[in-house]
This record gives C-alpha cells, sequence and structure tokens, in this order.
C-alpha cells in the first residue's frame, strides 16, 4: 500500500505572508516523518516562499496549474521548468475549475501532463463527473473516456509517475461528498483501467485521490476504502487546525 497523501489545493487563497506563517505551523505541529505525505499547492505567487520555508521537511509543494509549452509568447502562463525551480515537485493538472471556467480540454491537459513529465514534475491528475453526468448514469464512460484523453501518448513508465485524484464535480465545494462506498466504486473502476493501462497486476503503486467536500468529519471513512490512498482538499486545507485534523485522520 502506498503512504496516505493528504494535499491541500489553495485554489486562489493566502498570500504569501499567510502561507509562510501556513508552513511555519505545520513544521511545528508535523516535525518528523509520521508516514503521512503531506502537501500544499499555494498560488504562483506564494510557491517560492513555501518551497523555502518547507526546505529540508516532508512538507511537499505543488503548484495548482501549468501550461504546457516552454516558453513563448504567452502572456500570463507559466512554465513546468519556471514553478520547479521556484521549488515543486508536484503539479495539479486538470482541475475541474480549469476545465470548467477556464475552458481546458482533455487534449490540452494531455499536453500539460506530457510537459510536467517531461521537465520531472509530478502531476496530480484531476477527473471528475459532473451532477448531469451522474444522474444520466455515464460517470464511469465519462471517467474512461476522460483517462484515456488525458494519458494518451504517456508511456508505461510516465503513467507511472501520475497520481489521479476523482473529485465529482457535484462534491466540490458543495459540502455534499460522495459516500464512501460511491468513491470506493469509483476508485477501483479507475485502478482498474489504469492497471490495463500500466500492463501491470491489479494492484499499482498509483495513487488515486478522493477529492470533494473532504473534511475532518469525513475523512476516516473514505481513507478506509482500500483504493483510496489519499485525499485533495480545498475548502478544509486553508485552516491550519482542520489541515492538522486532516492529516492526523
Ligand atoms: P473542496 O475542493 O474540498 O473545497 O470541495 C476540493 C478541490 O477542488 O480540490
Amino acid at each position: 500500500m502506498p503512504r496516505p497523501l493528504i494535499a491541500g489545493n489553495w485554489k486562489m487563497h493566502k498570500t504569501i505572508a499567510e502561507t509562510i506563517e501556513f508552513v511555519q505551523g505545520l513544521k511545528r505541529r508535523f516535525p518528523k516523518d509520521d508516514g503521512r505525505d503531506i502537501l500544499i499547492a499555494p498560488s504562483f505567487t506564494s510557491l517560492h516562499a513555501a518551497a523555502k520555508e518547507a526546505k529540508g521537511t516532508h512538507i511537499n509543494i505543488a503548484a495548482q496549474n501549468i501550461y504546457w509549452q516552454e516558453q513563448g509568447a504567452f502572456t500570463g502562463e507559466i512554465s513546468a521548468q519556471m514553478v520547479i525551480e521556484a521549488g515543486c515537485h508536484f503539479a495539479i493538472i486538470g482541475h475541474s475549475e480549469r476545465r470548467r471556467i477556464f475552458r481546458e480540454g482533455d487534449r490540452e491537459i494531455n499536453l500539460k501532463l506530457q510537459a510536467a513529465l517531461k521537465a520531472g514534475l509530478k502531476p496530480i491528475f484531476c477527473i471528475g463527473e459532473d451532477l448531469n453526468e451522474r444522474e444520466a448514469g455515464i460517470a464511469f464512460q465519462v471517467i474512461e473516456g476522460q483517462l484515456k484523453q488525458g494519458l494518451q501518448e504517456l508511456s508505461v513508465d510516465d503513467i507511472g509517475q501520475v497520481t489521479v485524484a476523482y473529485e465529482p464535480v457535484w462534491a466540490i465545494g458543495t459540502g455534499r461528498n460522495a459516500t464512501p462506498d460511491q468513491a470506493e466504486e469509483m476508485h477501483s473502476f479507475i485502478r482498474a483501467k489504469l492497471a490495463a493501462m500500466v500492463k501491470m497486476g491489479e494492484r499499482t503503486e498509483l495513487r488515486i485521490l478522493y477529492g470533494g467536500s473532504v473534511s475532518p468529519a469525513n475523512i476516516k471513512g473514505l481513507m478506509s476504502q482500500p483504493d483510496i490512498d489519499g485525499v485533495l482538499v480545498g475548502g478544509a486545507s486553508l485552516d491550519l487546525d482542520s489541515f492538522t485534523e486532516l492529516i492526523r485522520f
């Protein structure tokens, strides 16, 4: 079993000063490795400060997005190499807010995954169906399509570097999380599809995270499922006390 990964996606929250304060607090509360992988994804402007503060600890820093080109006339965009130099080892790719608000499609997400891997960043690849798709009974087809299109042209070794985050859109920021059984059903489906892609046994070392209204109150039930290897948390990761509770689930 892989180590559990507790990841905080801060979205457009926290200034540099607030980020530093949070990481200092986290270091005080988790001075040593206690078997949990901790990750935070601050805003681009806070990445360097976060990485500097987290250096030498077991706190990992992720970017929330990258652009897939290496450089060029792409106003407002940030490359994989830029976030690596800022101190990141991970990048969230294809978050549903990127897909929905910023119109990112599966092909662009696939190019971003390729760019991240080529540069040496470990991607956290987000997939998830929306409420209409779930109610129409096509959630599994949607997830399979996102997986196939997102991971196309990636080598088996590259797929092995990916962490998948299953985040049903209807559960993000709504306070309505998937039940542990609903999440497990989808996670085991995803694991089987990934295992077929990487031609490994049923149990791959790939981590599959659940995201969508995860809180200290529901994390235990989710993490007790065999195919849930960690969580990607938005709202409940912003407060040091609740993030601490999540890590100690
Ligand atoms: P939430 O966000 O925990 O606030 O629902 C999760 C996410 O968007 O990654």
